[in-house]
């Protein structure tokens, strides 16, 4: 484990979205604002900063996390996804993004990164999840627009889409 001083600089060298990403980073520097303040992946929202409403959800390794309470030293050597990385080269929406377009399951959106980063994680792990897993898989984030029926529609939708593409 190598020492990390409080205001010294350390290399950081990881993965996002399918590219190498490289800075200098404070130990205490979070992951969240080396995202959006150094790499300018805005994608990613802050909302509370610390660790309820989800708005800063990436994927670290195929996992769901808060960048808010991840410090950006952590994210070395590892693969990281934002909501950037969600979309096809060609500008194409994957069929999450476009279930939540066609269920209306966004107003704002500030919450919607978060949201897809988190839902995406679940539709990986689970083929034909119910209304219950959906909600409780949402339960980390909040949207304070949608009153949450769109999107757990969008979801249900895209898990069943999924289902009919692989059969
Ligand atoms: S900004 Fe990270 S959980 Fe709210
Ligand atoms: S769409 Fe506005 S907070 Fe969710």
């Amino acid at each position: 484990m190598p020492e990390f001083k409080r205001n010294q600089r350390h290399p950081l060298t990881f993965e996002l979205n399918g590219g190498e990403v490289e800075g200098y980073v404070e130990p205490r520097l979070l992951l969240s604002d080396f995202l959006r303040h150094h790499l300018g992946a805005t994608g990613t929202h802050v909302g509370c900063e610390h660790g309820v409403c989800g708005a800063c959800t990436v994927r670290i390794d195929g996992k769901a996390i808060r960048s808010c309470l991840t410090l950006a030293i952590q994210a070395e050597g590892r693969s990281v996804e934002t909501v950037e990385g969600l979309t096809q080269s060609d500008g194409e929406l994957t069929p999450l993004q476009q279930a939540f377009h066609e269920n209306f399951a966004l107003q704002c959106g500030f919450c919607t990164p978060g949201i897809l980063m988190s839902m995406s994680e679940l539709l990986e792990h689970s083929a034909d999840p119910s209304e219950e897993d959906v909600r409780e898989a949402l339960s980390g984030n909040i949207c304070r627009c949608t009153g949450y029926q769109e999107i757990v529609n969008a979801v249900l939708q895209t898990a069943r889409q999924m289902r009919e593409t692989a059969s």
